[in-house]
């Protein structure tokens, strides 16, 4: 059984997420909460050799997937899980939403294959809140074209991006109660307020 809360944050590369991750974690620490920050692919010894591999390397488009699911069994084993049931609160740059957005969406893999390795990976968990960066394409390539040396993902094309962006937009549809999609090409001061809000709530 859990008990502390899950809190993922997704977006497309450029929509700026990242730094919002540790204002949400001030916020929480103000409340008195333990807070996890963590990320994927990532967050364990083995996951970050996973994620030097998945942002490096070439490979086919299902070992991609797969390896994010197996990087991920890994993260909830060691870090998650343990977390949450000592009633810490998890905050993860990333977790399966961005697996239906990318490799789902941008690679176009079948969504029955993801949700199959979703059941296998994660049956029973699901973040308490999932909170989604948005930004209009254009604004998330300039902010993209100002990092120097780009990941495998981020020398994507527009297309590879605007298919991403769809797809996280489908997962907020169907999960409208877990998903707070928050516009982040606002001023940081109405970002900041949203995301006060939201913490409040949760
Ligand atoms: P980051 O740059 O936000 O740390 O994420 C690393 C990259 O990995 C980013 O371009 C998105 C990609 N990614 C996937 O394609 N699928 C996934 O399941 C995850 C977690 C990340």
């Amino acid at each position: 059984m859990t008990v502390g809360k899950f809190i993922t944050f997704e977006g497309i590369d450029g929509a700026g997420k990242s730094t919002h991750i540790a204002f949400v974690a001030d916020l929480l620490h103000a409340r008195g909460k333990t807070v996890i920050t963590t990320r994927e692919p990532g967050g364990t010894a083995l996951g970050e050799k996973l994620r030097e591999l998945l942002l490096h390397e070439k490979m086919h488009l299902e070992t991609e997937a797969l390896l994010m699911f197996a990087a991920r069994r890994e993260h909830l084993a060691q870090v998650i899980e343990p977390a949450l049931a000592r009633g810490d609160w998890v905050i993860s740059d990333r977790f399966t939403d961005a697996t239906f957005a990318y490799q789902g969406g941008g690679r176009k893999l079948p969504l029955s294959k993801l949700a199959a390795l979703e059941q296998w990976v994660h049956p029973h968990l699901q973040p308490d809140a999932t909170l989604l960066f948005d930004v209009p394409l254009k604004v998330a390539r300039a902010r993209l074209q100002a990092s120097r040396s780009p990941d495998k993902f981020e020398q994507e094309k527009a297309d590879f991006f605007a298919a991403t962006r769809a797809g996280y937009l489908r997962r907020a549809a169907e999960f409208p109660k877990r998903f707070h999609v928050i516009d982040s090409a606002q001023p940081i001061d109405n970002v900041h307020k949203a995301l006060e809000k939201i913490v409040a709530s949760l």
